[in-house]
């Protein structure tokens, strides 16, 4: 790996976390975003991109392609950047096991739950219904079983009893903006492996709730 690592963003929307990253690497995150690619050409994330002069690509989803025909067209997209790192932003596509693997263990999730918790969709308002207490976000490697590869790091909140969902994914969203910068930092550091099918820090089997859950 090259001493700064070549990151690729995907994305679908606002891009907070992109811009998390993007701030990151200016404060030496040992990172270049070299790429950001949307399968939605209004996201807002591609805007973020322009801004920081950060090359930009759409891919989008044509009537009647199959996953697999798209995830080609997004594998070869990717692949003109030649990156380390494939980070995923809300990108909000389920992606094929083919092209999971081929990116394996150097392709990376951020979700807005404390995984396994609430995989999928809607999870503030899910958290919320449950009347837990805490909620949370989970930056984690990336396998074929939807948002269920191993955890890397997770961030806490408190949920309060007034809480909307609206209220609550703002909360959580500050949190991933610390967290997955992080992770990126660690991973350009060549600190952070995928073995096996389980998440080492330094070497250091990483336990089920992520880096020092607490
Ligand atoms: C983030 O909250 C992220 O956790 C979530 O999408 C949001 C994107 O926000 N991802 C998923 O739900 C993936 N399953 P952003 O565009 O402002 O970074």
């Amino acid at each position: 790996m090259p001493s700064s690592c070549r990151v690729v963003v995907l994305i679908s929307g606002n891009g907070t976390n992109l811009q998390a990253i993007i701030d990151g690497c200016d404060d030496n995150l040992l990172a270049d975003v070299v790429g950001v690619i949307s399968n939605k050409p209004e996201a807002y994330g591609l805007i973020r991109a322009h801004h920081s002069e950060i090359d930009t690509s759409c891919v989008i989803a044509h009537r009647g392609e199959s996953r697999a025909q798209y995830d080609a067209r997004l594998m070869a997209a990717i692949e003109r950047y030649q990156p380390d790192l494939i980070v995923l932003a809300g990108f909000m596509r389920i992606l094929t096991d083919d092209f999971v693997n081929h990116y394996l263990g150097r392709i990376i999730n951020i979700h807005p739950s404390l995984l396994p918790k609430y995989t999928g969709l809607n999870t503030h308002q899910r958290a919320i219904a449950a009347n837990d207490s805490e909620h949370g976000a989970s930056v984690h490697f990336v396998t074929s079983e939807l948002d269920a590869g191993p955890v890397i790091l997770q961030a806490k909140v408190p949920i309060y009893e007034d809480d909307t969902a609206e209220i609550l994914a703002a909360r959580v969203h500050e949190q991933e903006h610390a967290i997955y910068p992080l992770v990126v930092k660690w991973f350009s550091q060549q600190r952070l492996k995928l073995h096996e099918g389980q998440a080492y820090l330094d070497g250091t089997l990483i336990g089920p709730s992520g880096y020092a859950p607490d």
